[in-house]
């Protein structure tokens, strides 16, 4: 046991699929790993442990932030053993040709600031994904035939954002979308030597406006939880 998961030694696999919500842990692990188990309900926090494809995965969540996701991801890699890590997760378009329900699949990710910022002080280190991961997750899309976009994004801090004009120079700039976990967890594997990758599903758009329906919000989930599974054990 960590001080935020409840888990017993070995009750985690080595692959992690990360969601933000913890529901959304739950519906993953339900449809798409065999013989799942709960592992972690601290602060509500779920984590499940199964197989897909009989490989033993777990789908934990990392809550909403940075900071959030930087003390499940530590706890993982340092006390259970984590060796690759997934974020799945929502995202919003930046791009006209990014639609909402298209898949990311994010090569980079910039940020203002991470909690890791103590460490690199005034160094720009550039958090990046795994290669292997993103490569066999963009052939994974391919395969299933989901319209999908491998480029930067832009981790940010907040969501009600009030300087505007830092998004309008991600645009310019060819970024993809915005989130608010990813560059912390491209730091943590860096730091860790251990695999990260973020697929996420754009639900909604900052040019246009648009947002996924509630009702479309599972089958996009969907795809991103199975091109995330597949790329893990590719
Ligand atoms: N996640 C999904 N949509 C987002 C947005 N517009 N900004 C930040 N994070 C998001």
């Amino acid at each position: 046991m960590t001080v935020h998961i409840g888990a017993k030694p070995g009750d985690i696999a080595e692959t992690v699929l990360l969601p933000g919500d913890p529901y959304r842990a739950r519906w993953a692990a339900e449809n798409f790993l065999e013989d799942a188990v709960c592992v972690n309900e601290v602060r509500g926090m779920l984590g499940f442990t199964g197989t897909y494809k009989g490989n033993r995965v777990t789908i934990h969540g990392s809550g909403m932030g940075m900071p959030s996701l930087s003390i499940y991801v530590n706890e993982l890699i340092k006390d259970y053993g984590a060796k690759t890590l997934i974020r799945i997760g929502s995202a919003g378009g930046m791009q006209e040709h990014v639609k909402v329900r298209d898949v990311v699949i994010a090569m980079t990710a910039s940020t203002l600031s991470t909690p890791s910022r103590g460490i690199f002080k005034e160094l720009n280190f550039a958090p990046c994904a795994d290669y292997g991961l993103l490569r066999a997750a963009a052939d994974a899309a391919q395969a299933k035939g989901t319209p999908t976009h491998v480029g930067g994004i832009y981790s940010s801090d907040v969501f009600y954002d009030e300087r505007p004009d830092l998004n309008e120079q991600m645009v310019r700039h060819g970024i993809l979308g915005v989130e608010m976990e990813a560059a912390e967890l491209y730091n943590l594997a860096a730091r860790y030597g251990v695999r990260g990758l973020a697929v996420l599903t754009i639900s909604d758009h900052l040019l246009t406006g648009e947002a996924l329906p509630s009702e479309d919000r599972e089958q996009s989930f969907g795809d991103m939880v199975e091109i995330a599974l597949e790329a893990a054990f590719a």
